[in-house]
């Protein structure tokens, strides 16, 4: 078979990997041939493509990135985008795609795969908030890093007494936030799930150091938002999925904390950060487990369907199932969190 792979939406650890099992088991175990599409969706529509083989691929396993580039082009947004889509596949005479994505590029997939394009999904994003799947790949490998900042911010914080606020991704769910946080014993955590009530995160700071110690942090996720009439955040730009581009939560927290508290606090924001270098040992095995899954997927037909892992296996389920509804943070894990606030 003639095989297309794309990688859209925000990059992530691991994307690379995915890509390297896909094209090895296939070319090898599968015999076919492989067209790579450049920066996602826009690649299909506009027919912009590269070489891909097992020798392209080889030494990317614990490349951060993605070799074939990424975009947050949405096909639907575009003048007959969709049908020029299928006008690129029809021309280059492939027969399916792997379209490695979070919910926006797995939103195009599910909706080309209704117009009879034959479609494979892979689930990756850092903020793991992708349905169907317990994790997807990239997610392991933000929170390790997350967790090394919030480490290295404990020493400093203590050392100067100080309130150290540190901002992670995690645009609609606080997947990174609590877990780095949890494993990071972080004094606050903040997620989109819950409203941020400023007046009760000052409250448990203050109590916090009158017990003897001085210095605490504080986890946010970017897209934690704060209770109504409590303190305003400014919103930037839209992308072509209609997100509004993140960031400054951070910064107007650590403001907040210290014009209630009168500690001394700073902000830390890990950024894009968290999305480069190499992925973990755990992502690069989940990555590679789903890759071989996808071109097997391909081949039995299972058009439509996006690996996932469950219960430690890798199964199929279906995009439309994935992209019906963000998975959010299981309440049971912020519970866990809340027995160690302050
Ligand atoms: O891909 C997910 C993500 O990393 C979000 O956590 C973040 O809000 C967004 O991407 C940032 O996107 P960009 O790199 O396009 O600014």
């Amino acid at each position: 078979m003639r095989v297309g792979v794309l990688t859209g939406g925000g990059d992530c650890p691991g994307l690379n990997a995915v890509i390297r099992a896909v094209v090895r088991k296939g070319e090898r175990h599968h015999q076919d041939t492989f067209v790579g599409f450049r920066d996602g969706w826009k690649g299909v529509v506009q027919n912009i493509t590269m070489p891909l083989d097992v020798e392209r691929c080889r030494g990317i396993l614990p490349r951060g990135g993605t070799i074939l580039g990424s975009s947050r082009t949405n096909p639907y947004k575009i003048e007959d985008g969709p049908a020029k889509a299928k006008q690129t596949i029809a021309e280059l005479g492939v027969d399916a795609l792997v379209a490695i994505g979070g919910e926006d590029t797995l939103g195009v997939a599910n909706k080309l795969h209704q117009e009879g394009v034959n479609v494979v999904g892979v689930p990756k994003t850092i903020d793991n908030d992708l349905s169907g799947t317990e994790v997807t790949f990239g997610f392991d490998t933000a929170v390790q890093i997350a967790v090394d900042a919030i480490d290295r911010l404990h020493t400093t914080a203590e050392s100067h007494d100080r309130v150290l606020v540190c901002e992670v991704m995690g645009r609609h769910a606080g997947w990174i936030a609590a877990h780095a946080g949890i494993a990071g014993g972080a004094a606050v955590i903040l997620v989109p799930e819950r409203e941020i009530d400023i007046d009760a995160v000052a409250e448990s700071l203050i109590q916090r150091h009158q017990t003897g110690r001085y210095a605490s942090i504080v986890v946010v996720a970017e897209g934690a938002q704060p209770k109504e009439g409590s303190f305003v955040l400014t919103s930037g730009e839209l992308d072509a999925f209609g997100h509004v581009q993140l960031g400054g939560i951070g910064e107007v927290l650590a403001k907040e904390i210290k014009r209630r508290t009168g500690f001394d606090t700073r902000v830390t924001v890990l950024g894009h950060v968290q999305r480069g270098g190499t992925p973990t040992a755990f992502d690069r095995v989940l990555a590679t487990r789903f890759g071989i899954a996808a071109i097997d997927a391909v081949h039995d037909g299972a058009y439509g369907s996006m690996v996932a892992l469950r219960a430690g296996a890798i199964v199929c389920v279906p995009i439309a199932e994935a992209v019906a509804q963000l998975k959010t943070v299981d309440p049971e894990l912020l519970e866990i969190a809340d027995v160690f606030a302050g």
